[in-house]
């Protein structure tokens, strides 16, 4: 109806869609997901985080023998840029299920695991039935929702809320960046007892109170991400290659592109280049790289300079004033992003890559919010 639709509107406030809104809310979501639960320090107390909902449950977690992170679409990414700061400070070996593989292998779960669910919905049925099937086993269940009192929530042991507020844009974008902030702090707060790691930490909670302003800085690049979908609207196809704390980007942003922008596009772990992405590389397909600052940047150079032999059409991302140690040659494009704490480097890098993907779909002519074929919330299996 027309009013409807004149509620639609005012919803969307100055934004032409929801997708646009989310993206460019993140400074204010990310505000509101730490809210009270990151502890500044001072001369009495000590830096840290305050998860009232896992508090009683943490000395499981460090204790369990394995921490298994179960979701779905860009949720299950988003678990997977959290996992190597959670293996690092837990010392626990962190395992990824997409809920409907463990559900078709019915794959082992034990007491002695903390089972982890990730959900924006806190309803999405495959992840629902995940749960189930840890409670029957025996493990601890924790989720992590967006949506208080969803089945998830209800369900689960304990758990955290991201409050990202509501997402309308089908294609998850502030809830992902919420989500792995959430699950930082969750790995701190079970890192907390470890002398050892304790300046990394603090490193990363001082990161954390400053994310806001990075993201507000990289949502800058909103036009250079416009120019860049002009020249790329036309493509077939679009690789995307990360590796370490990124190669959750790569999936993610791929995944962003495929669903709202109908390009097909990959995410590639860059170590498995060599294992056949490399036959796809020509002078015509574009890539993009992911080669921001962190301990695996030699080998991404080096993962540059082999597509480049190859006549690589690339697309860089890298480090504020690092252009030159990535494009040498000065033949790519390059997208400078803010350079954070590494762990935390995901929520920056993948806002340049929703930003595309929203400028493309726009281009191309297809629905933003609700693209063809897909739902927000997939509640049937
Ligand atoms: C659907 C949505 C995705 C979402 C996935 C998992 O596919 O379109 O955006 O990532 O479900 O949803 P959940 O609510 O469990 O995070």
């Amino acid at each position: 109806s027309v009013l409807e639709m004149e509620v639609e509107q005012i919803k969307k406030g100055s934004y032409e869609h929801f997708m646009q809104k989310e993206i460019h809310e993140q400074p204010e979501s990310l505000t509101t997901t730490m809210r009270g639960r990151l502890i500044r320090g001072g001369s009495c107390n000590a830096k840290g985080v305050l998860l009232g909902g896992l508090k009683d449950h943490l000395k499981t977690i460090r204790r369990s023998r394995r921490v298994i992170f179960i979701g779905c679409g860009t949720s299950y990414n988003a678990a997977l840029a959290a996992r190597p700061f959670l293996e690092e400070l837990s010392g626990v070996p962190v395992s990824m299920e997409l809920a409907s593989d463990l559900l078709d292998r019915q794959g082992p779960i034990y007491r002695e695991d903390t089972a982890v669910f990730v959900s924006q919905s806190g309803e999405t049925a495959d992840t629902l039935l995940a749960l189930e099937y840890a409670l029957k086993n025996g493990a601890l269940c924790v989720g992590i929702t967006n949506t208080v009192g969803s089945a998830i929530a209800r369900n689960t042991h304990c758990g955290v809320h991201i409050n990202a507020g509501c997402e309308i844009g089908v294609a998850s974008t502030k809830a992902y960046t919420s989500q792995i902030v959430v699950m930082a702090m969750l790995a701190i707060a079970v890192g907390d007892d470890a002398i050892s790691s304790q300046s990394r930490r603090e490193a990363v909670i001082d990161g954390l109170f400053d994310l806001p302003n990075k993201v507000r800085e990289v949502l800058k690049l909103d036009d250079e991400m416009k120019d860049l979908a002009k020249l790329l609207m036309d493509e077939q196809s679009l690789l995307v290659f990360g590796r370490g704390y990124n190669y959750a980007t790569a999936l993610e942003g791929a995944l962003k592109v495929k669903e709202v922008a109908l390009m097909h596009s990959e995410g590639i772990l860059a170590g498995e280049m060599k294992h056949g992405p490399l036959a796809l590389v020509d002078e015509t397909l574009p890539i993009v790289v992911i080669a921001t600052h962190d301990n695996c940047f030699s080998k991404q150079q080096s993962v540059i300079q082999q597509l480049h032999a190859r006549k690589g059409r690339l697309i860089v991302m890298c480090s504020k004033g690092e252009a030159s140690l990535v494009c040498p040659s000065g033949s790519c494009r390059v997208i400078e992003v803010p350079q954070v704490e590494d762990c935390l480097q995901p929520v920056i890098n993948i806002i340049p890559l929703q930003l595309l993907a929203y400028h493309l779909t726009v281009l191309r002519g297809y629905d933003v919010d609700q693209p063809r074929n897909l739902a927000k919330s997939v509640t049937t299996q």
